[in-house]
């Protein structure tokens, strides 16, 4: 696991204590006067596609990771069957699944170029990329996927998807000590330069540093490149390489100047529990 000596100190307990419904959205009141958005970036999966990816994986038929798994949703994994570290996402502590959001958008090159292959130098034109972020950090690359792109060419490892460069990997690894996640909103982050290795890619390059990555994540929305925190929710499945996340992103609705933040609040007024004596009961419900 990526050891991160003094960024525990950024983080504070949470509390979020006024929620209230706007329109369709969600606000957290945290401070009077701030306002904070919160995003579900979360592609769904359905039972079958989940349970067609095991199946494969359990029977070894030939599928090109590599190409990512669209129909597993938004999914995390920290290597790909068969890498070397063999890490597992059930150990991530929370505290690393609690981040900063960090985005890079390249959009505008991956229209013009679509199996874009981003290198360092280029996402060093980022500031996101230019420093080691204080916080833990996850870095999420918007390519701007859309899924009429989806090429199910899965098993043959040709398909033409945006990605990273093994160079730029291999500087978020070794260089970016703060990041403990990349994301994509594409299906992989491997790109034409990794995708037909099966040692040299930058699942494993990430893997063996304890970074995890993110896929499928839904960057519809438009949000704040650097002011977000973000939830990163594995589901804790043991044994499984692959496995669906819930990606929450906490927003400041006023984008300019403020940043989300995890604080302790000090005066905490307890609301009475509302009586439930008329409340509907399920199980009577059920067994009329
Ligand atoms: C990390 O940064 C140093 C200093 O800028 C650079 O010389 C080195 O090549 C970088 N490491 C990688 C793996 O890119």
């Amino acid at each position: 696991m990526r050891k991160l000596n003094e960024k525990i100190a950024f983080f504070y307990l949470v509390s979020l204590n006024t929620v209230f419904a706007e329109s369709k959205k969600r606000y957290v009141n945290v401070d009077d006067a701030e306002k904070i958005e919160v995003i579900d970036l979360t592609q769904a999966t359905t039972w079958r596609d989940l349970s067609e990816y095991y199946e494969a994986i359990e029977k070894r038929w030939k599928l090109c990771l590599n190409c990512g798994v669209p129909g597993l949703g938004t999914a995390m994994h920290m290597e790909l069957p068969g890498g070397e570290a063999s890490m597992h996402l059930s150990v991530i502590p929370p505290d690393y699944l609690v981040t900063r959001l960090s985005i890079i958008d390249v959009t505008g090159l991956s229209n013009t170029n679509p199996p874009l292959v981003l290198t360092l130098d280029v996402a060093q034109q980022w500031i996101s990329m230019k420093h080691d972020p204080r916080e833990p950090t996850l870095l999420l690359f918007k390519f701007g996927w859309s899924e009429e792109d989806t090429h199910k060419k899965v098993r043959s490892c040709i398909c033409e998807i945006p990605g990273l460069s093994y160079e730029l990997a291999e500087w978020i690894a070794t260089n970016m000590s703060h990041v403990v996640g990349v994301g994509t909103d594409a299906p992989t982050l491997e790109s034409e330069q990794t995708r037909e290795f099966s040692s040299r890619t930058v699942a494993n390059l990430l893997g063996r540093s304890g970074v995890y990555i993110v896929e499928n994540v839904n960057l519809k929305t438009k949000l704040p490149e650097q002011s977000c925190m973000v939830t990163t929710m594995p589901l804790k499945l043991l044994n499984a390489n692959y496995v669906p996340a819930r990606v929450t992103a906490f927003c400041p609705t006023t984008h300019v100047g403020k940043h989300v933040a995890l604080t302790l609040r000090g005066d905490v007024t307890h609301q009475t529990a509302p009586n439930r004596l008329f409340d509907v009961d399920l199980d009577e419900i059920l067994n009329n």
